[in-house]
């Protein structure tokens, strides 16, 4: 079982990829294997120039194609999505995502834009194939704070929504009763006092 988690803000101190990273940790303590990826593991100029048949575009498209999951995280831009995670979306395959469960991730300076997953990016995940997509994770930025040495301080609510939907999601993927408490309980506590993003 594979899980591909892209990250989609240009930003190298980010709120949305902290969350992402919590419930990939969640995910692995779970015993899932989860594959990172983010807006710099693919070159500029083929996001800039939709360069399909370039190497970062193929690799890409040959993760997605591995996994049975996917995480997705964005900040809000201007009442929707990154425009990076769209230019990393536009170099997938038509149907990506069909057959994969989808967990979608963000965080907005508000909650004015909670419902940016719904409007924005759950109808692209559609159009990717998904027709598993899992209620997303919303967090404004008072609920995620990054201290001065780049750990991430996460709400109990928002960690609590996070470890629910971790569980949504290890419940596809995972074969009926092969969910590792033991480790998953040991994760918990290793994510309890805050970690590097
Ligand atoms: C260019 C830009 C546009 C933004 N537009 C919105 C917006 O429309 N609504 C909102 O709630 N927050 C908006 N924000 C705030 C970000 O969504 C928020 O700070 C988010 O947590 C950043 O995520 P990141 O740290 O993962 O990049 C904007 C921020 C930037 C830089």
């Amino acid at each position: 079982m594979s899980i591909i988690a892209l990250a989609g803000s240009p930003s190298p101190r980010s709120r949305s990829s902290a969350l992402l990273r919590y419930a990939i940790h969640a995910l692995r303590a779970r015993g899932l294997g989860v594959v990172e990826l983010g807006l710099r593991d693919i070159p500029a100029e083929e996001l800039i120039e939709g360069h399909y048949s370039g190497a970062g575009a193929s690799a890409l498209r040959a993760r997605a194609a591995a996994a049975d999951a996917v995480l997705i995280s964005t900040p809000v831009y201007k009442a929707s999505f990154s425009g990076g995670l769209k230019a990393v979306l536009d170099l997938l395959d038509e149907k990506a995502f069909a057959g994969k469960t989808v967990l979608p991730i963000a965080t907005g300076g508000s909650p004015a834009h909670l419902l940016a997953l719904e409007y924005g990016l759950k109808p692209v995940l559609s159009a990717l194939g998904a027709r598993h997509i899992l209620a997303g994770v919303y967090a404004t930025d008072k609920q995620v704070r990054l201290d001065e040495d780049g750990r991430a301080h996460i709400d109990d609510d928002v960690r609590g929504r996070l470890e629910e939907s971790v569980d949504r999601l290890a419940e596809q993927v995972l074969p009926r009763g092969a969910v590792a408490h033991e480790a998953y309980d040991l994760g918990r506590l290793a994510l309890a006092g805050g970690f590097s993003v």
